[in-house]
């Protein structure tokens, strides 16, 4: 897919979303050329007949001649209107707007400055507008057809349109390319059955990635796990046919790193729950587990395409959970690459074992923040539901700032407590900690769990469990996987 920017008089797609807000007269310059072109029948149409009003999510399809089609994108009332909302109009009107177009090519309004609405977190200018639409649009346009007979007709080019493009509006619309590369990048993996995509199709997949984009590649198989005495990620992958990998990329900037820092993505290449088997539903979609990891790989794609200043390490534990014969059991007492030791409770708790030793790697990475993103707890579900990632950390600042910048992402985060009471839950009398405790504050116990195992002042723990796959599509995204984290991540990265 191409993205360009584009005078407003000069785009040569067929078809061109154009917002419109409920309740507000003055319409866009890309509005009045298109109702221009339409001899004023655009405008007379909505204001005689009163058939659209603007309303949040609401469309009108408008057709001026053979071969340009406007569809209007109603934003809802100006007070009303969130960055998430805003991208959820966009997805929306894109993957209508792919329904319209015979030239596989669609327009987008640049839209202006939103500082006026007043629950749009602040400062959104045209750069922020020039990255989501592009971003949110590719996420309305996602499908999934690797193993459909009948290919899905896709959309090749975009057009932001607009009459004043800066050097930073240009910036910023590459920012969101690459943003939305990387995450239709993760989704295409996440899709992936797990029978494909193991352990070792994951870590070829990194070794590409690293040829292509020159990082430093350090990739490690089953034995040199065990010389790196990684015991604790090694139980959880002995019961599998397919070996576990151990991946680490690293990009380092020209100059010298404005700040370093570690990506930690959980790997699970399929949870079956080992022997805590779980049952047939809750296994449905456990190839979704290695969402973590795909995503630091598209991550730091965009990374490297940007040229950031920043150096970034991404790694991952990639392993399949089992049950067999050779499978780790429950009272098996692991030790991990720190030497702390693990009674393992419940073996389906998985990902907090690999996850222990990935981020006690880290710690010789010399890096100013380690950061983990894992589908770990099916109790963030429960609490936050399908739209709402959970942020657990050491350092509240951090917290704090990441929380915000998901905001201007047009991402949903909430803070979960990780408090120092929470060890009783974990209590082992012949180990060091037990790796589950009860029913109790599952997502908080995990992330506990995975403090120990960390020396960074500045961890920071993402439990996209409920938000990583959808059941069913929301307003942005089609059922599937939902690259979840990955705009907020890098819009993080690059701050
Ligand atoms: N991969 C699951 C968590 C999960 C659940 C992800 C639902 C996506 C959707 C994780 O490994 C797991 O099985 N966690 C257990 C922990 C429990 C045994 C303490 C869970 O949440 O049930
Ligand atoms: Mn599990
Ligand atoms: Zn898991």
């Amino acid at each position: 897919m191409r993205f360009l920017t584009k005078k407003i008089e000069e785009f040569t797609s067929d078809t061109i979303i154009c917002f419109f807000w409920e309740d507000y007269k003055p319409k866009s310059n890309l509005f009045d050329y298109l109702n221009k072109l339409s001899n004023n029948q655009l405008l007379n149409q909505i204001e005689t007949y009163k058939i659209f009003k603007g309303e949040f999510m609401e469309t009108f399809k408008y057709s001026i001649n053979e071969n340009i089609k406007v569809l209007l994108a109603g934003l809802g009332k100006k007070d009303k209107l969130t960055r998430r909302k805003f991208s959820q109009v966009i997805a929306n009107a894109a993957r209508i707007a792919k329904n319209m177009t015979k030239n596989n090519s669609i327009g987008i309004e640049l839209i202006e400055n939103l500082n006026e609405c007043i629950n749009i977190t602040k400062n959104f200018n045209k750069e922020d507008s020039a990255k989501m639409s592009l971003c949110s649009a590719r996420i309305g346009l996602y499908e999934f057809d690797k193993y459909l007979s009948e290919k899905k007709p896709k959309i090749e080019t975009i057009e932001l349109l607009d009459d004043n493009f800066t050097k930073e509006i240009e910036n910023a619309a590459e920012i969101g390319a690459y943003t939305s590369f990387a995450m239709k990048f993760t989704k295409d993996l996440v899709n992936e059955q797990a029978q494909i995509a193991t352990p070792e199709y994951i870590a070829n997949i990194a070794a590409q990635i690293a040829k292509e984009h020159k990082l430093e590649a350090k990739i490690y198989d089953k034995n040199q796990i065990k010389e790196l005495n990684m015991n604790a990620f090694l139980a959880v992958s002995q019961g599998s046919v397919h070996e576990p990998k151990f991946i680490h990329l690293a990009y380092k900037p020209k100059c010298t790193p404005r700040k370093k820092i570690a990506l930690v993505g959980k790997g699970i290449t399929f949870d079956a729950g080992g022997m805590n088997i779980k049952p047939a539903t809750s296994m449905l979609t456990m190839k979704d587990d290695m969402t973590g990891a795909a995503s630091v790989l598209g991550i730091i794609q965009a990374i490297a395409k940007l040229e950031s200043d920043i150096e970034l390490h991404v790694v991952a534990a990639l392993c399949e959970n089992m049950t067999s014969g050779s499978a780790y059991k429950q009272g098996d007492i692991l030790t991990a690459m720190n030497g702390k030791t693990i009674e393992v409770d419940n073996t389906d708790a998985e990902g907090r074992i690999t996850l222990a030793d990935a981020l006690t790697y880290c710690d010789k990475l010399n890096v100013d923040e380690v950061i983990d993103i894992a589908t770990l707890t099916g109790a963030v579900i429960v609490s936050l539901g399908n739209n709402i990632t959970g942020v657990m950390g050491n350092n509240q600042k951090q917290i704090d700032n990441f929380i915000e910048i998901s905001k201007k992402s047009g991402e949903n985060t909430w803070q979960m407590p990780i408090l120092e009471e929470l060890k009783d839950n974990l209590k082992s009398n012949i180990a060091d900690m037990k790796n589950t405790g009860g029913r109790q504050a599952g997502t908080s116990t995990a992330a506990w769990f995975l403090s120990n195992f960390t020396k960074s002042k500045s961890w920071l723990h993402l439990d996209i469990a409920g938000t990583a796959y959808l059941d069913k599509s929301n307003k942005e995204t089609l059922q599937g996987p939902t690259g979840v984290m990955i705009r907020t991540l890098i819009n993080y990265l690059l701050s």
